[in-house]
């Protein structure tokens, strides 16, 4: 995944990023010249089987080994599907704090990385002793808004880059990103990566905006 800031494309459940979708936007991007060392991209568990160079996260997975479990994704498996690390406790999917804690551990004795995602400043604290890869701070009430968060709270992000200080975990921040701008600010910032979603899957041309934005991952 390399040094530097990190990329991440979240494909969330939209009909332009999961199944035939997906697979175009990863070839798409495959195709481009763009640094795809520094791109992650965090997929819908229903695509799983998509087969691609780019890094993959998985969106959500639980802390269970491969066995009798319906309708769940055991953690325990992911490796088989060539995931690289998984995705907890997004907005649009929280668990609870101790399950947090479960699957990181149980995440990264199986070498995957994690990155779990908290809505404040509080949760951040919260999350930290757990020592994920990566925090991604999302403030839920921007996600898939306008307003981007480097332009919205730029005190917290400074604020959780202190926070962050001294441990292993990376400071990503999410929501409302949409431009180059957003990119460059969030890394001026102190973000060590930032989390896209619409801006990037929603665009009529995806390829495009990731190529513009990447120009800020430096
Ligand atoms: O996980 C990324 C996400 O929640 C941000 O969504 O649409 O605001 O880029 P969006």
């Amino acid at each position: 995944m390399g040094e530097g800031l990190l990329f991440f494309i979240n494909f969330k459940a939209y009909a332009e990023s999961t199944s035939a979708n997906a697979l175009k936007i990863l070839r798409g991007i495959e195709r481009e010249s763009i640094p795809t060392e520094r791109i992650v991209i965090v997929l819908n568990p229903l695509d799983s089987l998509m087969e691609t160079k780019i890094t993959k996260f998985i969106q959500s997975a639980e802390p269970l080994d491969p066995g009798p479990f319906t309708g769940h994704v055991p953690i325990g498996i992911l490796k088989e599907y060539g995931y690289s690390g998984v995705m907890l406790n997004h907005s649009e999917h929280r668990i609870e704090r101790e399950k947090i804690g479960m699957s990181v551990a149980m995440a990264t004795r199986m070498g995957l990385r994690t990155i779990v995602c908290a809505a404040d400043l509080k949760e951040i604290e919260g999350i930290r002793d757990f020592n994920p890869d990566f925090i991604a701070y999302e403030p839920p009430e921007l996600i898939g808004g306008d307003v981007s968060v480097s332009t919205a709270k730029p005190q917290i992000i400074e604020a959780a880059v202190e926070l962050l200080k001294g441990t292993s975990s990376k400071l990503v921040v999410g929501a409302g990103i949409k431009s180059r701008d957003d990119v460059r600010i969030s890394r001026t910032l102190g973000a060590q990566g930032v989390l896209v979603a619409s801006g990037v899957v929603k665009s009529p041309n995806p390829i495009r905006v990731i190529a513009e934005m990447m120009e800020e991952v430096v």
